[in-house]
């Protein structure tokens, strides 16, 4: 059977790879206001701020790289003869680095800029100060990260909605289960027939709407249960 597998991964996947996650007691919202750095208000508010909080995430993914967990999804998805997505909330480009190919960044990614004058998207590999002019319209002070802050309307919703519905296999990786519309794609995938998998290090908000979960470290759980599914040919 080969009916249709969709993933997603929250932070918990890049974890091991050195990148922090933000609901940890060491995570990004305790050393941060999420309503400074993570929302249009904020960036209004201090555009700056707002600036160096992603000239440093750039820096810290431009220093990591993909783990056993990044890896195994993309080796999966090369070896699965079924439909394959990966709906990742992450911002970094390890999913991408590892070799994923059929993949959704649902709240955007952390080395594209775009410009809230002319709408034009940019490569970001560097830092980014709100002093910098747009690259299309050459207007200032109007270029903001790519990425969806809270309060906005992320990525690709009906394209996941779709896959969601079709979905013979929904699995979670390394998301707390706390930000929606993904935190509810579990009930979707669950409502239209799915088998809902956890894999997390630690039972997530959710945790009750999946039929079965693997707790543990990403990079254990993840290659495990992907070469199992594999060898089942789910
Ligand atoms: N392996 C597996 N899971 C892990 C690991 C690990 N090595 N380390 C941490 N985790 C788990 C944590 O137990 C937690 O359940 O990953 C989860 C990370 O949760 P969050 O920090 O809340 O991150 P995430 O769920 O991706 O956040 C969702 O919130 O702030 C917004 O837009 C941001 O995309 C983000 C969204």
């Amino acid at each position: 059977m080969t009916g249709g597998i969709v993933v997603l991964t929250g932070a918990g996947i890049s974890a091991e790879s050195g990148l922090k996650t933000f609901r940890a007691e060491d995570g990004l919202w305790e050393e941060h206001r999420v309503e400074d750095v993570a929302t249009p208000e904020g960036f209004a508010a201090n555009p700056a701020l707002v600036h160096r909080f992603y000239n440093a995430r750039r820096r810290a993914v431009r220093a990591a790289e993909p783990n056993a967990a990044h890896i195994a999804l993309a080796e999966f998805e090369k070896n699965y003869a079924g439909e394959f997505l990966l709906v990742t909330q992450n911002i970094d480009d390890l999913h991408g680095r590892a070799g994923s190919r059929n993949m959704i960044h649902m709240h955007g990614g952390v080395f594209r800029i775009c410009c809230a004058g002319c709408g034009g998207v940019f490569a970001a590999e560097g830092d980014v100060f709100e002093t910098d002019k747009c690259g299309g319209c050459g207007g200032a002070g109007t270029l903001r990260p790519d990425i969806v802050w809270f309060g906005e309307m992320p990525r690709e919703m009906e394209r996941i909605y779709a896959a969601l519905a079709r979905a013979s296999v929904f699995v979670s990786v390394g998301t707390s289960g706390n930000v929606y519309p993904a935190a509810g794609f579990v009930r979707q995938a669950r409502a239209a027939g799915a088998e809902c998998v956890e894999l997390n290090l630690e039972p997530s908000a959710g945790s009750g709407f999946f039929h079965r979960a693997f707790y543990g470290p990403a990079t254990e759980v993840v290659g495990e249960f992907f070469a199992k599914t594999l060898a089942a040919g789910k």
